[in-house]
């Protein structure tokens, strides 16, 4: 775009997101010079705010260095805000007229982040589209989730959104989608041939997909409440991984030929059943050490003391297609548990005609998504010295080892970058979405008619026993003997 410049507007700029991620993102971009120059950043929403209030309330989330000071502010410097509502022209025209000073009335680009409540997404959509476009030059729009709450809302929302905006200016954003080993994902299977052979229901028993989080609700309680775990993780983040894993391999690394291909696998899967689903919602930890952990999900003073919302999650999908057909898809979710770990576990079948006495476990890939990125291959092996024992072991990927000084930028980081760019291969397109809220709506439903009670589980455990069972049922076997010890502490 040679010299053009790029006005970056943030919507909901005083809110949790934007001082948690939005303007961390933005300060690291600018402060690697990966940005385009010029590129100046305008904030809206409804508080009145100073720049200097606005440093104020993200300073701990900037990881600023001392010898970074100036250029520190300098990014401030590119910054402005405005303050006005959501609803009605006065506000937006105000900010309109500060872009078009930012820009000195010259052709400019113009990115909008919606950082926003759904209800006012709509409004503020429509003002933009009126009053906020830039004339000249390019126009895209950053959304993020909730994107509605099931099929019907969801579409609704997508219809808004395409009456105003081409699906080339809207940037879905699912931020697991910006994580590194997700963005491996098509690398490890379609550049190495004993994997890509191997990828099948010939070969591979079962594949489990793993989000785990080791706090509570923490604050954001009136929200999740009326979410959920499914909502809030497994209908995008975990089944994003899921698509990845399990699509054809796309005709090119075109964006659009990844996602036909992602749509096109999600179109295989059937509706998720309750009998396929293990449900759980976590309970105060009375010995625990912090208030946190002796806090339950209802002792939340932001949720409501009946509420059936779980916490924890575990569904089994599966995908009707040549490749798939029989091979358990398991994800499972959960906050409030022993751990933080996001991974994916491709397990493979047990080896036919045993002659280990049955003592050989099955070979397993995992990919580790956080903390911590490596990939390992579990495999059997001759336990080293004059015995003829078997063992288990592992040809092991660290990345803190083998990529040593490698940086490896935060999900956001590449996401926001691929927006100016207009790169959507990491971006969630309308038809994935319908089709992600088509697999999930049914048992959401079910579970909010039904008021299916969910299981309890002690904050700090490893969830529902019942969990496990359900593993095992799905062809997925845990011996527990085998211990990851290459990791960084979570
Ligand atoms: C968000 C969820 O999308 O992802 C949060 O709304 C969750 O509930 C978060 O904590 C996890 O993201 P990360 O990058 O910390 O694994």
């Amino acid at each position: 775009d040679g010299k053009i410049p790029h006005t970056f507007v943030i919507f909901g700029a005083s809110g949790d997101l934007a001082k948690k991620k939005i303007y961390p993102t933005l300060w690291w971009l600018y402060r690697d010079d990966l940005l385009p120059k010029p590129t100046k950043f305008c904030g809206y929403a409804r508080s009145q705010l100073s720049i200097a209030k606005l440093k104020e309330s993200c300073k701990q989330y900037m990881k600023v260095q001392p010898h970074e000071q100036t250029k520190y502010e300098e990014f401030w410097a590119l910054n402005e805000y405005v303050a006005g509502s959501y609803d009605g022209r006065t506000g937006f025209e105000l900010l309109n007229q500060q872009l078009e000073l930012m820009e000195n009335k010259n052709k400019a680009n113009r990115i909008f982040y919606l950082a926003l409540p759904p209800s006012v997404f709509e409004e503020v959509t429509v003002n933009i589209k009126q009053i906020c476009m830039s004339v000249c030059g390019w126009n895209r729009v950053i959304v993020e989730k909730p994107f509605g709450r099931d099929d019907v809302s969801s579409k609704a929302l997508s219809d808004h959104l395409a009456g105003l905006f081409h699906e080339e200016q809207l940037y879905r954003i699912d931020h697991y989608l910006g994580k590194e080993m997700v963005q491996n994902l098509m690398t490890i299977r379609f550049g190495n041939k004993i994997l890509s052979s191997t990828w099948n229901r010939e070969n591979i028993a079962s594949v489990l997909i793993t989000f785990k989080e080791p706090f509570g609700t923490q604050g954001r309680g009136g929200y999740f409440d009326e979410f959920g775990i499914i909502r809030d993780v497994m209908q995008n983040h975990l089944l994003q991984i899921l698509s990845l894993v399990a699509m054809e391999k796309p005709v090119s690394c075109h964006p659009d030929d990844i996602r036909d291909e992602k749509v096109k696998v999600l179109k295989c899967i059937e509706a998720l059943q309750l009998d396929d689903m293990v449900l759980g919602q976590y309970v105060a930890n009375p010995q625990g050490k912090t208030e946190d952990e002796r806090t339950g999900y209802l002792d939340d003073p932001t949720v409501s003391k009946s509420s059936s919302t779980p916490t924890y999650a575990l569904g089994v999908l599966k995908i009707n297609n040549e490749r798939w057909q029989g091979v358990p898809f398991i994800l499972r979710c959960g906050k409030a548990l022993n751990e933080r770990k996001a991974e994916v576990r491709i397990q493979y079948q047990d080896v036919p005609g045993d002659i280990f006495e049955g003592n050989t476990k099955r070979n397993e890939l995992v990919i580790r998504v956080q903390p911590g990125e490596a990939l390992y291959f579990k495999m059997m092996t001759k336990s080293p010295g004059i015995t003829f024992d078997i063992e288990e072991t592992e040809l092991d990927l660290t990345y803190e080892h083998r990529y040593k000084d490698s940086y490896l930028p935060d999900a956001y980081e590449r996401l926001i970058l691929d927006v100016f760019c207009g790169s959507q291969m990491h971006f969630v397109r309308s038809d994935e979405l319908r089709e992600a809220w088509r697999i999930f709506t049914p048992i959401l439903h079910r579970i909010e008619k039904d008021h299916i009670r969910p299981l309890t589980y002690q904050y700090g455990s490893r969830g529902p026993k019942l969990a496990d069972l359900k593993c095992e049922e799905n062809n997925f076997q845990y011996s527990g003997s085998y211990k990851w010890h290459n990791s960084k502490a979570t």
